[in-house]
C-alpha cells in the first residue's frame, strides 16, 4: 500500500495539519531543517541507523549513521560560530557532492545561517555574482575548487571566510583562508541549535530567469512542512528504503528531496560523487540496493539512448519506485522506463520557486504518459487566464500554471528583489511562468516556457510536443524546437537536431523527418527548417536551452548564460 493510498481522497482530506502533526510542531514552535534532518530522527529512536551511504568517482564508499550526521553537523556549526558567523549569514557550499556537502547543509542551518549551495562546476563569474548578490559571509568549498574563489575575493569584501575541508597542508593558506575537517575536528558536544522559527531564512537558491541576472529564491525553515510530506506521498518514501536523489544540492531539487525529504523521514539516502555513465547509475543501484530512484529526463532519454541491453545487464530488482523533474518528461520515455524497468517514471513538476513539488503523478494513480498529473495534497492549482489571470475552467484550454499561495515551501522573496518577486503574483496567485492544459480528468499537460510557445499562424504550437515526437524518429537522438520569426504566419517550427550515431544529415532525411512530424501531429507543428547540429546547448542540470537557440533566431540578446554546459 501506497502512503498516499487514494488520490482523490487524500487530496479532499488533507490539510497540513496533518504534516505538522506527524513531525510534532505547533504553530509559533521553534522549527530548525538541520536539526529536523538529524538529531529528531536520533531522539526518535534511529541514531544507529544509516542516514548516508556515500560513493567516489572511484568506487570508495563511506556510511554515516543519523547519530554521525548529528554530531558532525554540530560540530560543523560550533565551528562556523567559532568564526564568528551568527544567523542569518549566509554561508555558501561550493563542494563536489561530498558527505561535507550534505552535513554542512545541516551544519549551516543548526546555527541559523542561510544556506547557499552552489554547483562547484561554476566558473568565477557565476560564482562572483551569486556570493556579491547575497552578501555571502563564508564559502566552504575544496582543493580543487579553491582557485576560482581566489580569484573573486578581492572584490568580494563581505566574504569573510574561505573554508578549505581537505587541506593537505603542502601549500600555505591564504588571508581569510581556514582549514576545517569534520572527521578530525573535535566533536561538538550538546551543541545548542539555534532556534529558528517557521520564516526564519534557510536556504538561498540562484535561479536564470528570461532576463537579467539570476536571482535568489529564498526560503524558510517552514518549508520543511511541505519537503516532508510531498517525500512521502509523491516518492512514497518509508521506513526502509534506501532513496536516491541524483540531482546535485547545487539545485533545488538536491536539497529538497537530495538531502531534507528523506532525512526528515529517518530514512537512508545515497549519493554518487561521479559523472553520468550509464553501466555506473546501474552499477550503483545494484550495489545499493536503490528502492528509490527520483531522476530527471535528459538521465532518462541518455539512458535510452544505451539501450535496454546495458540496463538487461544488471539486477536492479531493489527498484519499486521511479519519479522524475525538471522538464518535460515524453510519453516515449515513460514507456520506455515501463518496458526497460518494468516501473514507470512518475513526472513531478515544481520550480526553485515553490521549493516543492505541485502537480504529480502518484503511486497508484493512472499515468497519462507525458502528462505531469495532478496538484500535491495541500496545494490549489490552477491554469489562468494568458492576459487576465483568471482561472480557466474549460478542459483543453491553455493557460498559465498558477498556485495559491500558502503552501509551505513557497519562496519568501528573491534576495535583494521584492519587485520582481512581487511582480509574480497577479491576482491571487502565484504565477509559475509555464503554460499548459488541464484535461476533463483534470490532469495537467505540460506546453512549454510561458516564452517558449511557438505561435504560428494564430496557433499554439507547444515545442515539447513537436520533440517529443521527433525523438520518436529512429534518427533522432535530440532535439530543440523554437520559433523563428515569419512574415505570414508570425512564427514557423525550427528544429535543432542531434543525430543518433550511424545517421548523416541530408536532404532526404531533412524531408523524410518534416513529413514524420506532419503526418504525426499536424501541418502546422511541421518544422519549416531543420538545423542538424552535433550537441544541443544545454544548462548545466542538463535542461536543453531552448531560450538560447531562440534568441539567436530572432537576433536577440541571449541573456544570463552562466548555468551553461560549455562556458
Ligand atoms: C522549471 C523550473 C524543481 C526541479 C528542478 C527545476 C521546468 C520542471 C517539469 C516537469 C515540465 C518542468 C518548468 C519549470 N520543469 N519540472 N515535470 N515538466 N517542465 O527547477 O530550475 O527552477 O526550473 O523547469 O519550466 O518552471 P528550476
Amino acid at each position: 500500500m501506497s502512503n498516499i493510498g487514494n488520490y482523490d481522497e487524500r487530496y479532499k482530506s488533507f490539510n497540513w495539519d496533518v504534516a505538522k502533526k506527524e513531525l510534532e510542531y505547533k504553530d509559533g514552535d521553534t522549527i530548525n531543517i538541520g536539526e529536523y534532518c538529524s538529531d529528531r530522527i536520533c531522539r526518535l529512536g534511529k541514531g544507529e541507523k544509516t542516514a548516508l551511504i556515500w560513493q567516489g568517482n572511484v568506487g570508495q564508499t563511506k556510511k554515516y549513521s543519523f547519530n554521525e550526521l548529528s554530531s558532525l553537523s554540530s560540530t560543523i556549526a560550533s565551528f562556523l560560530n567559532e568564526l564568528g558567523l551568527k544567523n542569518g549569514d549566509r554561508v555558501s557550499l561550493f563542494l563536489d557532492k561530498v558527505p561535507e556537502l550534505y552535513i554542512g547543509f545541516l551544519g549551516v542551518l543548526k546555527m541559523g545561517g542561510v544556506a547557499q549551495p552552489l554547483f562547484s562546476a561554476f566558473g568565477g563569474e557565476s560564482l562572483h555574482t551569486r556570493l556579491e548578490d547575497a552578501g555571502t559571509s563564508a564559502i566552504i568549498t575544496q582543493k580543487k575548487h579553491i582557485g576560482k574563489v581566489r580569484k573573486i575575493i578581492n572584490d568580494l569584501p563581505e566574504l569573510k571566510h574561505i573554508i578549505l575541508i581537505d587541506d593537505d597542508k603542502k601549500k600555505p593558506l591564504r588571508e581569510r583562508e581556514i582549514a576545517f575537517s569534520m572527521e578530525e575536528a573535535t566533536p561538538a558536544t550538546d551543541y545548542k541549535v539555534y532556534k529558528t522559527t517557521a520564516e526564519s531564512p534557510s536556504v538561498l537558491h540562484y535561479t536564470s530567469g528570461t532576463t537579467g541576472k539570476p536571482k535568489g529564491a529564498q526560503h524558510v525553515h517552514y518549508s520543511l512542512i511541505s519537503q516532508y510530506m510531498t517525500s512521502k506521498y509523491v516518492l512514497d518514501i518509508k521506513e526502509d528504503d534506501i532513496y536516491w536523489c541524483t540531482a546535485d544540492p547545487g539545485w533545488v531539487t538536491g536539497t529538497s528531496y537530495g538531502i531534507i525529504g528523506a532525512w526528515s523521514n529517518g530514512v537512508t539516502q545515497c549519493v554518487l560523487d561521479a559523472g553520468f555513465k550509464s553501466e555506473s547509475w546501474y552499477k550503483f543501484i545494484e550495489e545499493q540496493k536503490v528502492t528509490i530512484w527520483y531522476s530527471a529526463p535528459t538521465a532518462i532519454r541518455s539512458l535510452m539512448k544505451d539501450g535496454k541491453e546495458v540496463a538487461d545487464k544488471f539486477n536492479m530488482s531493489s527498484l519499486r519506485h521511479l519519479c522524475s523533474v525538471g522538464e518535460p518528461l515524453n510519453a516515449e520515455a515513460v514507456i520506455w522506463s515501463t518496458e526497460t524497468y518494468g516501473l514507470t517514471f512518475h513526472d513531478t513538476y515544481w520550480q526553485t520557486e515553490t521549493g516543492s513539488m505541485m502537480i504529480c503523478n502518484y503511486p497508484g494513480m493512472k499515468i497519462k504518459p507525458g502528462s505531469m498529473g495532478k496538484p500535491v495534497p495541500g496545494v490549489e492549482t490552477c491554469v489562468v487566464d494568458l492576459k487576465t489571470y483568471e482561472p480557466i475552467t474549460k478542459p483543453g484550454i491553455v493557460g498559465l500554471i498558477a498556485a495559491k499561495p500558502g503552501w509551505p515551501a513557497m519562496f519568501r522573496s528573491y534576495w535583494n528583489n521584492k519587485e520582481v518577486y512581487d511582480s509574480k503574483f497577479k491576482n491571487g496567485w502565484y504565477i509559475c511562468g509555464d503554460r499548459a492544459s488541464i484535461d476533463e480528468d483534470g490532469y495537467y499537460w505540460f506546453v512549454g516556457r510561458d516564452d517558449d510557445v511557438i505561435n504560428t499562424g494564430g496557433h499554439l504550437v507547444g515545442p515539447f510536443e513537436i520533440e517529443s515526437a521527433l525523438l520518436e524518429h529512429e534518427a533522432v537522438a535530440e532535439s530543440a524546437v523554437v520559433g523563428k520569426p515569419d512574415p505570414v504566419n508570425m512564427e514557423v517550427v525550427k528544429a535543432f537536431i542531434a543525430l543518433k550515431p550511424g545517421f548523416e544529415a541530408s536532404d532526404m532525411l531533412d524531408l523524410n523527418i518534416m513529413n514524420f512530424i506532419r503526418k504525426k501531429l499536424s501541418p502546422l507543428a511541421m518544422p519549416q527548417e531543420i538545423e542538424f547540429v552535433d550537441s544541443l546547448p544545454k544548462t548545466r542540470s542538463g535542461k536543453i536551452m531552448r531560450r538560447m537557440l531562440r534568441a539567436k533566431e530572432w537576433g536577440e540578446e541571449i541573456g544570463d548564460t552562466s548555468t551553461l554546459e560549455d562556458d
